[in-house]
C-alpha cells in the first residue's frame, strides 16, 4: 500500500470557523502570538495565557470538521495516510482520520508543569489552582515558541517514508515544521492546496490555489482514480 503523508496547517479548519494565525494582520484573535503563546508569557501574564486557551478550547467544542477534514479520511481506502498537523484541533480526529500526529500540541489536553510526560485528557477550562498529583499548576499541553519539537522526528521519519505528500493551509513560515518537505524522497509528489500558496520550487510539485474545503476533495479524487 502507498503511503501519503499530509502536513496540515490552519487553513484547514478555516472554514470549520477557527481563526489562522498569520491572515488578519498577523493577529491572532486579536493578540500578538508572543503574547499568549511562549513560556514568557507564561511567567509573566498567566492568567492571560490560561483564558487565551480556555477560550480557543471552547470555541473547538463549538465546531465541526468540514469537507477537507472529511475528503481525507477517505484515502484510507487506498492508501496508508499519516496526519502530520500544526493544529492543536481535534478535527482530523473528529472527521475520523486514523494517524493523526500533532506537532504543536493538543488544545484538549493538559500537562504538568512539573512532568512534562505528565499529560491527561481536558475538556473544561483551566483555572490557576488545577494541579496535577504532585501538587503542580497544569498549563495547556501546547507547543510554545521557542520550547522544543518532541514530535518533530517521529514526523520526519514518516516524511522519509512517503510516496505523496500532500500539504493544505499552511504559510510555511514556522520551523522546524515547514522544513518537513525537505525529509520527502525526491521526485515524490506534491500536493499544495492554499488560497495564498506560499511554498518554494519542487519538483513534482503541484499547487492548487484553492480553499481546503474545495482543494483537498479534488486532490483526494485524482488520488483515488490513480
Ligand atoms: P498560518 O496562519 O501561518 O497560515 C495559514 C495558511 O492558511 C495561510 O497560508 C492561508 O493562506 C491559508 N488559508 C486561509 N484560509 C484557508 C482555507 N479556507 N483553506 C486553505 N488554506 C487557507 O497558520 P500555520 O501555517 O498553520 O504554532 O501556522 C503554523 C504555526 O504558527 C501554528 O501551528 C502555530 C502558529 O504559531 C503554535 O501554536 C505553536
Amino acid at each position: 500500500m502507498k503511503k501519503i503523508v499530509v502536513l496540515s496547517g490552519a487553513g484547514i479548519s478555516a472554514e470549520s470557523g477557527l481563526k489562522t494565525f498569520r491572515d488578519d494582520n498577523g493577529l491572532w484573535e486579536g493578540h500578538n502570538v508572543m503574547e499568549v503563546a511562549s513560556p514568557i508569557a507564561w511567567e509573566n501574564n498567566r492568567e492571560l495565557v490560561l483564558e487565551f486557551y480556555n477560550q480557543r478550547r471552547r470555541q473547538l467544542l463549538e465546531v465541526e470538521p468540514n469537507a477537507a477534514h472529511r475528503a481525507l479520511v477517505a484515502l484510507e481506502e487506498k492508501y496508508e495516510v499519516q496526519i502530520i498537523t500544526q493544529n492543536v484541533d481535534d478535527l482530523h480526529e473528529r472527521a475520523g482520520s486514523s494517524n493523526v500526529l500533532h506537532l504543536h500540541g493538543e488544545l484538549l489536553k493538559a500537562r504538568s508543569t512539573f512532568d512534562e510526560n505528565l499529560v491527561m485528557d481536558w475538556r473544561n477550562d483551566i483555572k490557576s489552582g488545577d494541579f496535577c498529583e504532585h501538587h503542580m499548576q497544569l498549563r495547556p499541553h501546547i507547543v510554545w515558541f521557542g520550547e522544543a519539537v518532541p514530535m518533530f522526528q517521529p514526523a520526519a521519519e514518516h516524511c522519509a517514508m512517503a510516496d505523496v505528500l500532500i500539504i493544505v493551509g499552511t504559510s510555511m513560515q514556522v520551523y522546524p515544521a515547514a522544513g518537513l518537505v525537505d525529509f520527502v524522497p525526491q521526485g515524490c509528489p506534491m500536493y499544495f492546496i492554499d488560497p495564498k500558496p506560499n511554498i518554494r520550487e519542487h519538483s513534482s510539485l503541484h499547487i492548487i490555489s484553492k480553499k481546503a474545503a474545495e482543494g483537498v476533495p479534488q486532490v483526494v479524487e485524482r488520488l483515488l482514480s490513480q
